[in-house]
């Protein structure tokens, strides 16, 4: 079996961490690097949380650390949703690893210039690191497969009305990856708040009795809360659908759609619009079916071994 290689970009965060969870667990796929962006919160926390993740998943990849600013915009953290250290809750091994001596963009154009088949980009925060990638080696574009990422909302945002967090804190690199001609796949709001995790879930996750479980079950919880307060019946688990996306698409009901950045608008800045009235740049995910997913995570924490009590 060709397995895909993938880098995964993100700015972890719980549901960051849980999507690499998925990926280090399927066959399907051949983790190639992690390189950290900054989002959810400073890029010395997200390589730093990267860092724990792939310790605690045994992932082997070489890791590099990322922009440590948006590309114009002033940068811009989430701790209401992940907490201060940005992956708040259970307590995580410290760092296995020495982190790469390249940056996130140098270390992403090394997997690809040295990659013989294009490799796909998961993109989990903010496209600052992935625009950078194809505004200084444009070369290389050939040697990307596909860029999966969750970003955006065709209907709705979250951190604006109009905007998505991911979009917003970098509207500019969003814009630039939109219009880059790379195929693209986006898992906005429009799915993502479909990807509930109820606490039942978090039970079988939990039951599954390996440390791997263990910690899952318990950033879906400490996920939940801050959500809970919000209405939402159960954890919107963004993130992993960008990874779904190349595992088990047929999970997701999509459409070819146009999509493009709102990077300039006083109400509406880091909106995607997404139409038919021009070519189709993006597969837009925007249903899925919830058990399967469910139970895709649940078989995914079996990965990781026996129960250990
Ligand atoms: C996105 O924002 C972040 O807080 C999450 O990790 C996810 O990537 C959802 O809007
Ligand atoms: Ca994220």
């Amino acid at each position: 079996m060709d397995r895909i290689p993938v880098i995964l970009d993100g700015d972890p965060g719980h549901d960051d961490a849980i999507a690499w969870m998925l990926a280090k667990a399927s066959p399907l796929l051949e983790i190639r690097a992690v390189t950290s962006v900054c989002g959810n919160q400073t890029i010395e926390k997200t390589t730093y949380n990267a860092m724990r993740i792939c310790t605690l998943l045994g992932i082997d990849a070489p890791i590099a650390m990322g922009k440590p600013a948006p590309l114009m915009a002033p940068p811009m953290n989430a701790p209401s949703v992940h907490g201060q250290s940005g992956l708040d809750g259970p307590k995580l091994p410290e760092p296995a690893m020495e982190l790469s001596e390249l940056r996130s963009v140098e270390l992403m154009a090394k997997v690809l210039r040295e990659s013989e088949e294009p490799v796909t980009i998961v993109a989990t925060g903010p496209q600052t690191n992935v625009a950078a990638l194809l505004l200084s080696h444009p070369e290389l574009k050939p040697k990307i497969e596909r860029i999966s990422f969750m970003g955006g909302g065709i209907a709705h945002g979250n951190w604006t009305p109009a905007a998505e967090f991911n979009i917003l804190v970098d509207p500019e690199a969003a814009d630039i990856v939109l219009k880059s001609g790379v195929p693209l796949i986006m898992s906005g709001l429009d799915v993502t708040e479909k990807a509930l995790i109820y606490p039942a879930d978090f039970e079988r996750v939990r039951a599954v009795g390996n440390v791997v479980a263990r910690v899952v079950a318990d950033w879906l919880e400490f996920f939940y809360e801050f959500h809970r307060k919000l209405g939402y019946p159960g954890a919107p688990l963004h993130d992993p659908v960008a990874v779904v996306s190349l595992l088990r698409p047929d999970l997701l009901k999509t459409k070819a759609l146009c999509v493009e950045i709102e990077t300039k608008g006083e109400y509406c800045r880091g909106a995607t619009i997404g139409h038919d009235r021009a070519p189709a740049n993006a597969r837009v995910n925007l249903g899925i079916d919830r058990d399967g997913f469910a139970d895709l995570l649940v078989e995914a924490v079996k990965a990781y071994g026996e129960a250990r009590r």
